[in-house]
């Protein structure tokens, strides 16, 4: 049969269906969702192919519809372009008329987005995630409000009695609820679900189609599911097929078999196989406006009416994130276990690697210009002395590089291991400055109490003859603070949590090295590579701090340059300031593929 005479037969025998009585969309009833002739291309090598193209479609309010279509064939990506993560090429898209392309997209609080990967966090319970949720999109006149909220949006997606669940032994159904939860919290107009119901036994997968299919009963919301399954069809208002990209049919699930002519709805993929996409495209152009008419429409009155919650100002959100990641912290047993770990033994080794020269440093720092004339040969003086010299010098990089590692171990992970739920609460209204601030408050904590316990600790038994303690201190604080600064800018700009550990690590390998301490580089190179090495910086301004009877000695074992102290705290602050930077432009850019 022919594209158009299928089509013929189709739209004669579903116009004969009396339920779906045909009406025009009016002023009244103008569709809340149209995208005009929406191309989505991107560019390969040279050529540029279109994943999604001559998209028209309206879709009236208070509306339930799936997105179905062979695997490949741009479900998601359709999604996202209607969510605002992609961009459309060409075409328009219109929400309650305004033109979203040039008007700029819905507020971050009208959309609810449950993309295909779990959006919760596992170590915390059902509850604790929908709060969180609550402070970060919702603003909430009192906490009388807010757990009412709480409360409506459990009862609401029936997780009342799960509330105190820690999500990593939830089912799958489960997590699926807690995802649609999580979006209701700010009573969005507009409600996005990507295969929510995947994976999902026929039971459970009805149960969260009924569940949505309720939530989009709620006033002028418009629901739309992408889905691989064609059971449970009747629920759904309309079933938009796509087929390669291109709508091949819109309408209401009941017509389907019809326009398709298959006996049941599970038989459309194979024979949307059967004809190109093209002929089915041109064949359901033919036929669109009849369809569209006789979608089923709920509310008479204009949408606007619907209100969605306001966003909670950049502090209340900084708030929210920090106290999380406080509780995100105590409830991983492994990190806890693992920064106390290196709190306790990262100094404790720089004493034990020392401890055959502890007792020089003391009897020298407690006596050394009388000592020196109980020598007879002046040659031994010297060579203790030296050898001293290279001592305290290799006690103060022992010190920097581990105060290095423990940068990296703090941060490299952080942004990476959480980067699609961080860009999913990006869309929903979080502002990356407002993140941004809560990793570094919760850093900066680590970083004080890693730099303060190594300095004390060292210094109460190697008793480093600094002349002040003081700048010793800060500059083993910002070696420390200016390695989980880079670090977080490499987390906030790595593909994976696993990438952003190894770029860091490899990075704490090479300032060793290219500091100059242990083995002088070559002039230029000692040149080149200094800038950037901060644990140079911390060694040779702590160096440089040293009283002057040491000084003397180890400039003598050391052949690379030292610079002076206040560089050391300049170069540190500029390196802190650098790799804060690099986060900021890496949390503000999107990363939604990995
Ligand atoms: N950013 C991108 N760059 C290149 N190709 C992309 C991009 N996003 C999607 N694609 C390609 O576009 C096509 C459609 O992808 P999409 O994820 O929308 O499919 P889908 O219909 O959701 O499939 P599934 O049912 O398997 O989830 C696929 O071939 C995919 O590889
Ligand atoms: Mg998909």
């Amino acid at each position: 049969m022919l594209a158009g005479e299928q089509g013929e037969i189709a739209v004669s025998t579903f116009l004969l269906i009396p339920r779906l009585r045909p009406c025009r969309f009016s002023r009244k009833t103008f569709p809340v969702l149209e995208l005009k002739d929406i191309r989505f291309a991107i560019q390969k090598g040279k050529d540029e192919v279109a994943l999604l193209d001559q998209i028209d479609l309206r879709v009236p309010t208070g509306h339930f519809m799936a997105i179905v279509g062979p695997s490949g064939c741009g479900k998601s990506t359709l999604l996202k372009l209607i969510a605002g993560i992609n961009q459309e090429t060409s075409g328009s898209i219109f929400w309650n008329g305004r033109n979203l392309s040039e008007e700029g997209d819905l507020e971050a609080s009208e959309i609810g987005y449950v993309p295909q990967f779990s959006i919760a966090y596992e170590s915390l319970t059902v509850e604790e995630n929908v709060e969180a949720a609550v402070r970060l999109r919702a603003e909430t006149k009192n906490r009388k409000a807010f757990d009412r909220l709480v409360d409506q949006v459990l009862a609401s997606t029936g997780l009342e009695a799960l509330r105190d669940r820690p999500v990593k032994v939830l089912s799958g159904g489960q997590r699926r609820r807690l995802s649609l939860a999580l979006e209701l919290v700010t009573e969005p107009v507009l409600l996005l679900c990507d295969e929510v119901t995947s994976g999902l036994d026929p039971k459970s997968e009805q149960e969260i189609v009924e569940l949505m299919h309720q939530l989009s009963r709620h006033e002028h919301r418009l629901v739309a599911n992408v889905t691989h399954s064609l059971a449970n069809l009747d629920l759904y208002d309309s079933v938009l097929v796509l087929d390669a990209g291109r709508v091949v049919y819109h309408g209401p699930p009941r017509a389907l078999e019809h326009y398709f002519s298959v006996e049941k709805a599970e038989d459309v993929y194979p024979r949307l196989a059967k004809r190109k996409t093209e002929e089915w495209a041109e064949s359901w152009a033919k036929h669109r406006d009849a369809y569209d008419d006789a979608l089923p429409r709920r509310h008479a009155s204009t949408p606007e009416a619907s209100v969605s919650a306001t966003t909670p100002g950049a502090a209340a959100q900084f708030l929210a994130l920090f106290l999380r990641r406080w509780q995100l912290f105590f409830r991983d047993k492994g990190q806890i276990f693992l920064q106390l770990a290196i709190l306790v033994i990262f100094p404790f080794l720089v004493v034990v690697f020392e401890l055959d020269g502890v007792e020089q440093t003391r009897r020298l720092s407690e006596s050394l210009p009388s000592n020196l004339a109980e020598y007879n040969a002046e040659r031994e003086a010297m060579t203790f002395n030296l050898n001293l010299g290279g001592l305290v010098s290799g006690l103060v990089m022992f010190q920097v590089i581990l105060l290095t590692l423990m940068g990296s171990n703090n941060s490299a992970r952080e942004i990476a291991g959480e980067r699609l739920i961080f860009e999913k609460e990006k869309l929903g209204g979080v502002r990356p400055l407002a993140y941004l601030s809560s990793k570094v408050a919760f850093l900066s904590v680590l970083v004080l109490l890693q730099s303060l316990w190594m300095t004390v600790f060292v210094q109460s038994i190697c008793e480093i003859p600094s002349r002040s303690m003081l700048p010793h201190f800060l500059l083993l604080l910002l070696v420390n603070g200016a390695m989980t600064a880079i670090c977080l800018g490499i987390s906030s700009l790595s593909r994976t949590a696993d990438q952003a550990s190894l770029l860091s690590i490899y990075l704490v390998g090479f300032q060793l090295p290219l500091s100059g301490a242990v083995l002088a580089l070559p002039d230029w190179a000692g040149w080149l590579t200094r800038p950037f090495i901060s644990a140079y910086w911390s060694w040779s301004g702590i160096m440089d701090g040293m009283e002057k009877d040491y000084l003397r000695y180890i400039r003598e074992v050391t052949d690379t340059w030292l610079g002076p102290m206040w560089l050391g705290f300049l170069v540190l602050l500029i390196h802190i300031v650098l790799g804060l930077f690099i986060s900021y432009v890496g949390v503000k850019r999107p990363r939604w593929e990995n």
